[in-house]
């Protein structure tokens, strides 16, 4: 079984990528192997709107979703974390969960019965927003999304103004996720 974190910040040793490891760190240790991208590293187009995932299956834009989407596909878990930008997620981050709804949509949703959640981090407002669009995304799929013992929403700002390690109920919360998404996958898959 594995599970793929992908982390939408375009910052180095963003906070969401911070928040996102406290997750996968506890499905690591649930016996889960774990694989993380970050999407600073990829070259990622918005959907151009061709239609052509319609007959072909996949995205035919030639950047670096193909290789996304694949890991998506092999993967039982998908864990998504972003900052909020203006209580949206990331532009890149939001490229990737439209082109992959359509491709898996048209596909015969390919990605119907993994399990998964998102995880948002914000300096002050505007979590639920963000969150809510990628529960959009789990959803319009066919995943299981479990929960935890609050949401999976984080403060924490940038350039040390606050600091992701000061957010006590956001990694406990973060933890818990990751204990109950490794015990609910080894339901489903074990
Ligand atoms: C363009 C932009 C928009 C932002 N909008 C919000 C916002 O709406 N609400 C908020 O609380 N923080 C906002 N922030 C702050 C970031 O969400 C916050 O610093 C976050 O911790 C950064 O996470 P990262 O290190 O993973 O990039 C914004 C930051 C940027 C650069």
């Amino acid at each position: 079984m594995k599970v793929l974190g992908i982390a939408g910040s375009p910052r180095e040793k963003s906070n969401s990528l911070y928040y996102l490891n406290c997750a996968l760190e506890e499905i690591e240790k649930a016996g889960i192997a774990t694989e993380v991208i970050a999407l600073r590293d990829k070259k990622i187009e918005p959907c151009s709107a061709c239609y052509d995932c319609r007959e072909a299956r996949l995205c035919t834009i030639n950047d670096d979703f193909g290789e996304i989407f694949d890991k998506m596909l092999k993967a039982e878990g998908i864990v998504l974390s972003t900052p909020v930008y203006v209580s949206s997620i990331t532009v890149p981050l939001m490229s990737v969960l439209q082109r992959s709804a359509f491709v898996a949509h048209w596909g015969g949703k390919m990605l119907m019965g993994k399990v998964g959640a998102p995880i948002t981090v914000a300096q002050r407002a505007g979590q639920n927003m963000a969150l809510s669009q990628m529960l959009m995304w789990y959803f319009f799929n066919g995943m299981t999304v479990p929960g935890s013992i609050y949401w999976n929403v984080c403060i924490a700002g940038t350039r040390g103004a606050r600091d992701p390690e000061k957010d006590e109920i956001g990694i406990q919360t973060l933890k818990a996720f990751g204990k109950n998404m490794s015990a609910v996958m080894k339901k489903i898959f074990v």
